[in-house]
């Protein structure tokens, strides 16, 4: 048997566009390896890689949607992207099939830095907001923050993922907001919340206003998840408020994680 050997079920995939989908895994060997809710593992198969005409053994990282309480089925929130080698072929599988699932689990996109006394802004684009939900269905209700903002962008306002869970949060938890906003709802759509693209939401007096948290690096941790150009604008953005990236030699306030 090799590594790479098909080690995991996928048990479902629930859709949620053509183009988003929840992937549910099942482990071979369950329990699967403890984690933090931020963290991501691989998921790989053999595909057909027209590129050089055969087919070879492809892996790519996940962030985890479910939390750590939940290792038999862990949850995947996946982007089809077009032409994508990976996700092409984790798309045409049925239930039942088999893949290769990683035994280990990656990252330091997590809580872990930020002081439970702190305000936290979650900022996610597109399937980004995966590992929130890790943290909210982790953390939500236990103190784990003063007050969190979820800020979600997504181009639809049907590819807003997890929609009814985070409404949900929000009612139930008072130290949680959710903040999304639909960058290319149609002008006749009934869409009634935010339009415009993360760094214009982050002007501090109005955030504030509708959060109840202040954009000041004193009291607020910003984690950034998604796009890679979404990152860099938000990040300019928070260089403008005073914020600092985090990292373990020079602790800041700003902690991403870089889709591609
Ligand atoms: C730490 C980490 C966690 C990740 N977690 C998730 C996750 O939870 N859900 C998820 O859907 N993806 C996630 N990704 C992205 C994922 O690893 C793959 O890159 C993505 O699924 C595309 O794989 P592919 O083989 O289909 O495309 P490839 O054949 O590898 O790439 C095609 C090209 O598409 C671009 N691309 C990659 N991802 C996207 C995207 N989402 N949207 C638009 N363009 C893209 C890149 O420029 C890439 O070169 C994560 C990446 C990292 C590094
Ligand atoms: N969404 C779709 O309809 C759709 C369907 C099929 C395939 N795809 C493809 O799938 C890929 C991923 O699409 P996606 O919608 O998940 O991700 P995306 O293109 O990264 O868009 C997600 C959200 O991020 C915002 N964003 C992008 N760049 C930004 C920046 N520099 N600053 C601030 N906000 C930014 C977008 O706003 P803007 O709208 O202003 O860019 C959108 O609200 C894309 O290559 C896309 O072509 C998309």
């Amino acid at each position: 048997m090799s590594e790479q050997d098909p080690n995991a079920t996928l048990v479902e995939r629930r859709d949620v566009t053509e183009s988003l989908a929840y992937f549910l895994v099942a482990p071979d060997k369950a329990p699967f390896a403890s984690f933090e809710p931020g963290q991501f593992t691989n998921l790989g198969l053999e595909v057909f890689d027209r590129t050089v005409g055969e087919r070879r053994f492809v892996r790519r990282a996940y962030s985890m949607g479910s939390p750590p309480t939940q290792r038999a089925r862990l949850e995947f929130y996946v982007r089809r992207v077009q032409g994508g080698l990976l996700t092409e072929a984790l798309f045409e599988l049925r239930s039942g099939a088999r893949l290769w699932l990683d035994a280990a689990v990656y990252g330091r996109f997590t809580l872990e830095p930020v002081p439970a006394d702190r305000d936290v802004v979650f900022v996610a684009s597109g399937t980004g907001v995966a590992p929130y939900v890790s943290m909210l269905r982790a953390y939500s209700g236990r103190r784990r923050w003063r007050r969190a903002v979820l800020v979600e962008t997504v181009r639809e306002e049907r590819e807003l993922g997890y929609r009814a869970e985070i409404e949900a949060f929000a009612t139930h938890d008072p130290s949680f907001v959710w903040l999304p906003t639909v960058t290319r709802a149609p002008e006749t759509s009934p869409w009634r919340g935010a339009r415009v693209r993360v760094p214009t939401l982050l002007d501090p007096e109005a955030f504030a206003r509708r959060t109840g948290v202040a954009l000041d690096p004193s009291t607020t941790h910003v984690l950034l998840c998604g796009n890679p150009t979404m990152l860099a604008d938000v990040s300019t953005r928070l260089g403008e408020l005073g914020f600092v990236p985090h990292s373990r030699r020079a602790p800041g306030q700003v902690h991403t994680e870089r889709y591609w």
